[in-house]
This record gives structure tokens, sequence and C-alpha cells, in this order.
């Protein structure tokens, strides 16, 4: 495990007297790509500003390297920034681009190695042989990575990266996506990045930190935040997720809709009530007797690799991702595995996420208490 690089002790951020950022604790190792992801306004980029030092935080420490640096301007950090506006200099070609802020340092370095580092980061970010090219000419990938070079020529330990893939479309986002985290190896330094796309996010990083409302709700892999996901805004922003009403009976043993389920958490107080997170892709469809639970398919919709179906199990509807089709109207079981069941903490984000009635025209029609023949013993509303 590499060493802690940056802290940010209890940092509380206000805007005449608003709070944008409540008490944030947030550790960045050396080497890390971190990811800050969450929606609009939730506050990454003040996070990232104060870690920069455009920001000084209301309240609360910022450390780099064990040393408090709330006072150090941004320009004596050993940090740079590329902004998702990256604005390079049209005047100067890419070389020059590049180069530009090695020629502004003291004491000036020698041309012989001025070159040889410019080279070096062009070699990079794939863009040797491009050296003289007018920046103007460059596709906004060539340009995004013009402006990475910039801000990595001048040697960093942290680069900052507000949203950079922003302005690009999808298939070069997944491109750029792949390059930073290579480069981000490449020069061995540690990376945080700020972006609104969960699937970014869990692409690229090796910790994330989910925010929401000024607040760090999980910090996690990858991994850990797609499948332990802390509270109902963290399973609904990270994925797909059915999320319904549960109780625990027992350690490995909830209540969904009068039935109980086997699962693999525990330490809850006896009967209490939870949510209940089950990924679209962790339901299996069965025959109508051997279902668990038994619904009534409402909407399907061809995704390419799998169709998302659409399953209403006593008007509260369910997604179900599946490669085998079961038309609009169909009854179906389902089965879920112990370990396709999540179980988190009530919250206040309890009850908002993760029912799917929004995606079936058919809501307010269907009942489907009218569809189940009578004695169905799995029936889930029996
Ligand atoms: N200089 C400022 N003065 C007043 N309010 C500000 C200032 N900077 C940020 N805010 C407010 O702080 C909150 C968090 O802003 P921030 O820019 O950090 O959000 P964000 O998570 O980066 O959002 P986005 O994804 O839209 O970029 C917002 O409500 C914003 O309006
Ligand atoms: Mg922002």
């Amino acid at each position: 495990m590499s060493k802690e690089l940056i802290r940010l002790a209890n940092c509380t951020m206000a805007f005449d007297g608003e709070v944008v950022l409540n008490n944030i604790e947030l550790s960045i190792n050396d080497k890390e790509f971190l990811t800050l992801l969450g929606p609009s306004g939730c506050g990454k980029t003040t996070t990232l500003r104060i870690i920069g030092g455009f920001q000084r935080p209301t309240s609360g420490d910022v450390f780099f390297d064990g040393a408090r640096i709330n006072d150090i301007p941004p320009h004596r950090r050993n940090v740079n920034t590329v902004f998702q506006k990256y604005a390079l200099f049209t005047h100067l070609d890419v070389f020059e681009n590049v180069a530009f802020g090695l020629r502004m340092q003291k004491p000036a370095i020698g041309k012989a190695e001025l070159v040889s580092r410019v080279l070096e980061m062009l070699e990079i970010v794939s863009l040797r042989g491009f050296e003289r090219r007018e920046t103007a000419s460059l596709s906004g990938g060539q340009q995004q990575r013009v402006a990475i070079a910039r801000a990595l020529v001048l040697r960093p330990k942290v680069l900052l990266l507000d949203e950079p893939l922003g302005a690009l479309d999808l298939r070069l986002r997944k491109d750029m996506q792949n390059e930073l985290k290579r480069i981000q190896q490449a020069m061995d330094i540690t990376f945080v990045y700020v972006t609104h796309d969960q699937e970014e996010a869990l692409a690229m990083s090796d910790s994330v930190v989910v925010m929401d409302g000024g607040e760090i709700l999980q910090i996690g892999t990858p991994e850990d935040i797609y499948n332990e996901p802390e509270n109902a805004f963290v399973a609904d922003f990270i994925g797909e997720s059915n999320i319904v009403d549960g109780v625990m009976t027992a350690d490995g043993s909830v209540e969904i809709f009068g039935r109980r389920f086997a699962c693999l958490d525990g330490g809850f107080a006896p009967n209490e009530p939870v949510d209940v997170v089950i990924r679209p892709e962790d339901i299996d469809i069965v025959a109508l007797g051997d279902g668990m639970l038994t619904g009534t398919v409402t909407n399907v919709t061809f995704k390419g690799v799998h169709y998302d179906i659409i399953v209403d199990f006593k008007g509260f509807k369910w997604l179900i991702q599946t490669t085998d089709l079961s038309p609009v109207g169909a009854r179906i079981g389902i089965k879920i595995d112990p370990d396709g069941i999540h179980i988190m903490k009530k919250s206040r984000y309890s009850g908002l996420f993760g029912d799917y009635s929004s995606y079936s025209a058919e809501y307010d029609e269907i009942s489907d208490a009218a569809a189940v023949p009578a004695g169905t013993a799995q029936e889930a509303d029996s």
C-alpha cells in the first residue's frame, strides 16, 4: 500500500454563509488514481480547487506530504491542473505549447534538456511527429493530450483533472479514458480526476469518492462501490439497481414482499427495516412455479447484448437484464442467489430511488394481482 500524499482534514467551504462542502475528510495516496464522482453542484470542483490552492477552505486543513499547505499558493504546490476548457495557445505550435511552462522556469533550463523533456512528454501522450502542427488543426482528443502534456512536462507529483473529457464524443472519451490511465501509470504520479460519469469513474480509478450535497457518501475501489454501496443514493448513482424495502429477520435472511430470501449480510438489529439492492443482472428468470417471486413483464427493450425488461411485482417495477426474451404480458418467476442481494442501512435516501415505474407506460393500468391464478404458493403478494 502506498503512502498518503494529500489529506483534507475537516474541510468545510462556505460561500456567503452557504455551506457547499461539509466537513470533508479525504486521504489520497501517492501514485493513486482517485476520482471524485457525483451529480452537478455536489462540490467536486470546489474540492479540486482546494487541493490545487485556488480556494482556501473556510475551515479545516490541507496537508501535502504531511505538511500543512493552507497558505501555500497554487504555483508553489507540487500540483498541476487540466481544466475542461483547457485553452491551448493558438499562436504556438504543439511543441511550443508543451514547452511553455518549461521556458518560464527559473532558473532557466538548458535548450537540450528542454527539447528532450518536451519530446519525452509528446512520446508519452502519443503525439510524436506532431511538434510543428498548429493546435487548431488537431482533433479534440489530440488537443486534450497536448493540454495534458503541457501540465505533465513540469513533473508535478499530482495532476488534477476537472472533467477533461467532457467536450469529447463518446467514442473518443472511451479511447481517452484508456489513454489517461496509461499516461498515469507511465508517469507514476497521482491523478485526482473529477467526473459525473459513473462508467468513467469505474473504468479508470483505483479509488472512487462518491459525493452528494457537499458530503462524501462513500470512498472505495470501483468494485466496493458497485458491489457494496453504502446507501440508496450510491446504489442508484452507480449503475442500475432495484432498491426495495426489506426487513432483516436474522443474519443472512431478509424478508422482501413477505418472502424470505437468503443473503450474505448480517449484524442488523432483529427485524430492522433495511434497503435491499438487487442488480438487474443478478436476477434469473425461471419457470413460474420455480420462482421466489412472480410478476408480469410490462416492458421490453432490446439493448444489443441483452434485453432490459421491466417486471411488475404488485405495483413495484423491477429492471431485469437478461439474454432470454420474455414478451410483454408474460408471467415469469425470478430467482436471486444470496450473493445477488445486498443489504443497506436505511438512510435519508431511502424510498427515493430504485423503482422503475417510469420505464413502463402501463404503470397505472397494471394490477398484477388480477392475473394471479389462485393457489400459486410462490406468489409475491400472497
Ligand atoms: N465562488 C463561488 N461562489 C458561490 N458559490 C459557489 C462558488 N463556487 C462554487 N459555488 C457553489 O458551490 C456548489 C458546488 O459547486 P462545484 O463547482 O464544486 O460543483 P461540481 O460538483 O463541480 O458541479 P459540476 O458537475 O456542475 O461541475 C454549487 O452550488 C456552486 O454554485
Ligand atoms: Mg465542476
